[in-house]
């Protein structure tokens, strides 16, 4: 079957995903951080939506406001403007409906690793011998085998983020919203990491949203890119990625993934050159 005939089903069995309301619908988000002598727009009427069982991923120029996003959405801050809905119901400035990684890892410095990958589950009440057993398989799984009854002060920052991220990982929530969840992370394990989530994924079929500067793990993971621009963030552009599934690695030898993983670099390098020209307005 052709890649085009691929994304046609794919498309197709979209649609039909499309009649159930979305994992997570943000309508026209602004906010601005203002100080009693300044204001500081960051988000400007940002809509961006996450079927269930969709990988989305946004990219964008540093400091142009994807984190604040994440932070309206998890109810951390609230917006100027704007709307968040989960599976057709609005939790604007509501918290504890969504798994985040921030992007601080931001570990309990007095639990273990493995009661800091639990907390999500223990807060609902739902430890027991076999989640604990699930949590040590992962821990194995990601390389943190041994450190279980470890503190996070003596794990290195790669090691306390692949902690933080098993933990959304194993959070109970529908919608997993992952703040560059690889970025402290070597090539190598970093390539493991997106293959882990990729086959988990795959299998799962979780809603994802997901934050990158790394262009081609979007392209990887991803079913939808929105490309947001410079400070103010608004969606310059949303990709939907065509390559059917289950991926394997070999797709970014494609000359699809090549043309589109050279367009995006395009938009993001001309973003990134706005905003160096454009020093921070605060007025
Ligand atoms: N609580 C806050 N109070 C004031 N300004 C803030 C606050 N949080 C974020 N900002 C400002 O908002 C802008 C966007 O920050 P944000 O962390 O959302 O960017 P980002 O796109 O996640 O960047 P990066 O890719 O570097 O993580 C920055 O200029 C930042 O200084
Ligand atoms: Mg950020």
């Amino acid at each position: 079957m052709s890649i085009s005939e691929e994304a046609r089903i794919a498309a197709h069995s979209h649609a039909a995903q499309s009649e159930l309301p979305p994992a997570l619908e943000a309508s026209g988000i602004s906010k601005a951080f203002r100080t009693k002598r300044s204001s500081l727009q960051v988000l400007e009427n940002v809509s961006l939506t996450v079927q269930k069982g969709e990988f989305v991923s946004i990219v964008g120029p540093s400091g142009s406001g994807k984190s604040t996003l994440f932070h309206i959405i998890g109810g951390l801050v609230k917006p100027d403007t704007g709307t968040v809905h989960m599976n057709g119901k609005e939790v604007t400035g509501q918290q504890g409906h969504i798994s985040y990684m921030p992007q601080q890892p931001a570990l309990f410095p007095w639990r273990t690793i493995e009661d800091n990958v639990l907390l999500s589950q223990e807060v609902q009440g739902t430890v027991d011998k076999e989640t604990r057993e699930n949590a040590r398989y992962w821990l194995d799984k990601v390389g943190l085998g041994g450190f279980e009854k470890a503190h996070p002060h003596t794990l290195s920052g790669g090691m306390q983020q692949r902690a933080a991220f098993l933990r959304a990982l194993l959070s109970p929530q529908e919608l997993m919203c992952l703040d560059e969840p690889f970025s402290a992370l070597d090539a190598l394990t970093r390539s493991d990491m997106q293959r882990w989530l990729l086959d988990i994924w795959e299998e799962s079929r979780r809603s994802v949203l997901f934050i990158t500067h790394n262009i081609e793990e979007a392209l990887l993971l991803s079913s939808r890119i929105y490309v947001f621009s410079g400070r103010p963030a608004s969606v310059l552009q949303t990709v939907d990625v065509p390559f059917p599934r289950p991926r394997r690695e070999e797709i970014i030898e494609h000359p699809d993934f090549i043309k589109l993983r050279r367009e995006l670099s395009g938009w993001m390098r001309e973003e990134q050159r706005k905003m160096q020209g454009h020093p921070p307005t605060i007025n």
